[in-house]
């Protein structure tokens, strides 16, 4: 693996999973992987879950990882070509980005989409800019529109915790937000879920809150909740905004917040979601902390999965 952008960076899931899960029973087994070896993170924008899981990862690889809040701490970045620099942006990533190359041996960007220009988000601009100019190995910690690592994650849990079942029925399905949300996590897991195959995969949400179509070929489109929930066996709860006219709230009827009842309509399925959730507005206090919910179990798989992915670009590195 040389950079870690997508589902289309990865050549066997089924190894890359239980790669993962071979880390969660003995995360230090591969110390010698990143002897001498240093990881840059970038967040353009805050994190916890993956700032956090990814430098404990880096840490048992025996990489030192080192994170710079670029948005917060940086100068701020032009990413446009040819760009004449007389606005707000100070340093172009033409610039900063070979610097990075030269102190790090891997990069991990963490940005979001602006949800203003569809086209600029979905070209991937800033993440395509850093692989660009930095020589090295890129992970995307979250892009403008996919979020691998969250979905990695997502699918060990699922096999974890679905050991006995075949063809699982999963459900991804829209909740409410009083902000508008990217569709990152919403279109990695579906690209992710359909790449695997094995599942029975309905995604639900209201009339006009359809996802890019590129991410979900393969899926079952159903607008009534509750008829997509039947017999589910993973609910997977996300908000995301609209993506045809592009980054709008056309709803936030709490009639879809998943709730006790609801469940009851499903194969006693787990729920998941990728955190931080808006309590009671996203997700119910009862379903958060009833017995079906596995979002802890599945934020603490996200050190398993980073793990897995920096073991493969250290590989693919001692390699050449
Ligand atoms: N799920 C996730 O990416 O969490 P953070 O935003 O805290 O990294």
């Amino acid at each position: 693996m040389k950079n870690f952008l997508s589902v289309g960076d990865i050549t066997d899931l089924d190894e890359l999973v239980s790669s993962a899960l071979s880390y969660k029973k003995s995360p230090l087994r591969d110390q010698h992987l990143g002897k001498n070896k240093t990881m840059g993170m970038l967040f353009l924008n805050p994190s916890m879950r993956t700032r956090l899981s990814t430098q404990l990862a880096a840490r048992n690889l025996g990489m030192e990882a080192i994170v710079f809040n670029v948005g917060q701490d940086g100068w701020t970045l032009e990413f446009e070509d040819e760009a004449i620099m007389s606005g707000s942006t100070v340093e172009h990533v033409k610039d900063a980005a070979p610097i990075l190359g030269s102190y790090f041996d891997i990069l991990g960007i963490r940005t979001f989409p602006s949800l203003k220009n569809k086209e600029e988000d979905y070209s991937e601009l800033y993440i395509k800019q850093f692989i660009r100019y930095s020589g090295i190995p890129v992970v995307s910690l979250e892009s403008a529109t996919l979020h691998p690592l969250q979905s990695l994650t997502d699918l060990i849990t699922i096999r974890e915790t679905l050991k006995e079942i075949k063809r699982p029925k999963i459900v991804l399905t829209w909740a409410p937000h009083v902000k508008a949300l990217p569709q990152c996590v919403a279109n990695s897991f579906a690209q992710w879920v359909t790449y695997w195959g094995e599942t029975d995969f309905v995604i639900t949400h209201p009339e006009d809150y359809d996802l890019s179509k590129q991410f979900t070929q393969g899926a079952t489109i159903i607008h009534n909740q509750e008829e997509a929930l039947r017999n589910a066996d993973i609910v997977y709860v996300k908000n995301w905004s609209t993506f045809n006219d592009y980054g709008r709230i056309y709803t936030n009827d709490p009639g879809w917040m998943l709730t006790n009842r609801k469940l009851s309509l499903t194969n006693n399925a787990k729920v998941m979601h990728c955190l931080p959730v808006r309590r009671n507005v996203e997700l119910s206090d009862e379903v958060l902390d009833g017995p079906n919910s596995v979002v802890t179990q599945q934020a603490s798989n996200r050190v398993w999965a980073a793990q897995a992915v920096l073991s493969e670009i250290l590989k693919h590195q001692a390699a050449r």
